[in-house]
């Protein structure tokens, strides 16, 4: 949840990444195309960087035996497999690439499984038009978030530079599960590609992005596979037309809409440096299976990388009172006194209380889904407070305030969870398993149930009374 990706800190590489980025910190580790999209652009930005620099070369790269330079296609589209890293372990699956150079249009079709729980996919799509790009999940119920804020958005042709004997270099022939192809590199102080062609046809891109954090960065690895092209007018025109859903939000959940609030338990992971550390507008918070969860892959993620921001210190469970008619889940970052400032929440409902199935997995987002192996995220948006001693009403759907905080339960160091009680051990035996969360869940529940540590419990350090106050006592 929200949790973790406000309170670690891989999370500052997206905002890291480019100065020019105007917007706040945006944690993008919760973003399940992270390759999708980060390093997409990150390779974008470094094929132009590369062509931008030719004026100052003067030495062709070109060898004596190099066959001919492959000239992709400015119009294709192929089925793709993809292998990639970026959720912390090699997840591989398969999807659709197609791109229109000349209109600057690309689409990359990702069915990322969510490697945790069997059978569970998250169906991505991200379309690039120019300078503007959506990202469509939730399959048959799809959701669209236009999240500019990511990055600087801009169409690069992937390709053209193997055409370039000022950039590439030959790397002689290769095999891509049977296929013969010339194999071209690209490459810069931290990053490179290669694209191994057959003819003027890609077979196999590979992507090595660095992606700088505030505590150094990290390589990207990605892979995609094409199968046979579709050339020219074979390719339909729709695939790259903005989709009609990405001008508006999902809508209230219709299950939702008329009831009375629910009540439920909270999770945060969050930075307690000040009460306004406490303060829940604008974050992302979880359910006990979805903090699990958002826990788990954070440590096993953070484990080689030590991007834990140690601001970040607390975890604290709360009871919500909250309207059930969900609107769409926004990811949220930062607190006031963290470095960016926030919060900042991006892609999601102004006012309604978001919700989502971690990493946007399945039909819908799991939004208006009432069970969920792997727990739900959800979103609090600041207009959707209510004010003190009011809770949301039936009409919470059409207008008025969606949620508000019964009580602050406890809260606990989570070094008290991540150490004392060795978390990451009950992690990866779920893990190894992939149904679900049962002992990080049961680890997460039991230190929040007890402060007897032969329990598993952990000491409640305190907090504000409640979100206005000043006071902080810890
Ligand atoms: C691409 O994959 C889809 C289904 O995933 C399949 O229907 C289609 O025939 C494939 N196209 C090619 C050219 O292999
Ligand atoms: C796209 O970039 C062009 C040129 O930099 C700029 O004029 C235009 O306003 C941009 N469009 C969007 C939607 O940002
Ligand atoms: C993925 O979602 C898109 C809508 O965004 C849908 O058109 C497509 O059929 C889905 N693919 C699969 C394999 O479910
Ligand atoms: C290149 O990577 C190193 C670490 O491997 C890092 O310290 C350096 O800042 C990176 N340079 C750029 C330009 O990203
Ligand atoms: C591209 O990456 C894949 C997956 O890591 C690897 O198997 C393959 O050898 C790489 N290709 C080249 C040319 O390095
Ligand atoms: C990523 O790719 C680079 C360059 O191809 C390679 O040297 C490195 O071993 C790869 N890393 C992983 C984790 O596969
Ligand atoms: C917050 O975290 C940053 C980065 O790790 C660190 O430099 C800073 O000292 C921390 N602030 C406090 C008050 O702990």
């Amino acid at each position: 949840m929200a949790i973790m990706r406000t309170h670690l800190c891989f999370s500052t590489w997206s905002l890291q990444l480019l100065l020019t980025l105007a917007s706040p910190a945006f944690r993008a580790e919760q973003y399940p195309g992270y390759e999708v999209r980060q390093v997409l652009q990150e390779a974008g930005d470094f094929v132009r960087a590369a062509q931008e620099a030719l004026g100052r070369r003067t030495e062709a790269l070109q060898s004596p035996d190099e066959p001919s330079r492959p000239s992709v296609p400015h119009r294709f589209s192929s089925n793709i497999t993809f292998m990639s890293g970026d959720l912390g372990f090699p997840s591989q699956g398969s999807g659709l690439f197609a791109q229109d150079a000349d209109q600057k249009a690309m689409r990359v079709e990702t069915m990322r499984p969510f490697d945790l729980v069997e059978g569970w996919v998250t169906n991505m799509t991200t379309l690039t038009l120019a300078n503007a790009s959506y990202d469509v999940t939730g399959g048959s119920l799809p959701v669209c978030r236009q999240l500019a804020m990511l990055r600087v958005q801009r169409f690069s042709d992937l390709f053209s530079w193997a055409a370039n004997p000022l950039l590439s270099e030959y790397g002689g022939q290769h095999q891509v599960d049977g296929r013969q192809c010339s194999l071209w590199h690209l490459h810069a102080q931290n990053q490179s590609m290669t694209l191994c062609a057959s003819g003027d046809f890609p077979v196999e891109l590979n992507m090595s992005i660095f992606l700088k954090s505030s505590t150094g960065g990290r390589k990207f690895n990605t892979t995609y596979r094409f199968g046979p092209l579709n050339l020219g007018s074979e390719v339909p025109q729709f695939l790259f037309s903005k989709p009609s859903i990405c001008g508006s939000l999902a809508p209230a959940c219709e299950n939702g809409r008329g009831l009375e609030p629910v009540q439920m338990d909270a999770y945060v992971f969050h930075p307690g440096l000040s009460a306004a550390d406490y303060n829940l507008e604008d974050q992302n918070v979880a359910d006990l299976a979805g903090d699990a969860l958002f826990i788990c892959m954070d440590r096993l993620r953070s484990q080689t990388t030590s991007f834990i921001d140690h601001n970040y210190s607390l975890i604290s469970r709360y009871t919500l009172q909250v309207s059930p008619a969900f609107g769409q889940y926004g990811l949220c970052n930062g607190y006031p006194d963290t470095q960016p400032p926030g919060p900042f929440c991006a892609g999601g409902d102004p006012r309604l209380v978001g919700k989502e199935r971690p990493g946007f997995v399945g039909d819908g987002e799991g939004r208006c889904a009432a069970t969920s192996p792997i727990g739900f995220w959800l979103g609090l948006p600041k207009a959707g407070h209510c004010p003190p001693g009011q809770s949301p009403t039936k009409d919470a759907w059409v207008g008025g305030c969606t949620w508000s905080v019964q009580k602050r339960i406890k809260t606990i160091q989570q070094t008290c969870l991540l150490k004392d009680h060795d978390y990451l051990k009950f992690c990866k035996a779920d893990f190894v398993e992939k149904r679900g969360f049962p002992r990080s869940m049961a680890a997460l529940e039991a230190a929040f149930a007890s402060e007897d540590p032969s329990k598993g419990g952990c000491k409640d350090v305190g907090g504000p009374h409640d979100q206005s106050e000043s006071t902080f006592i810890v």
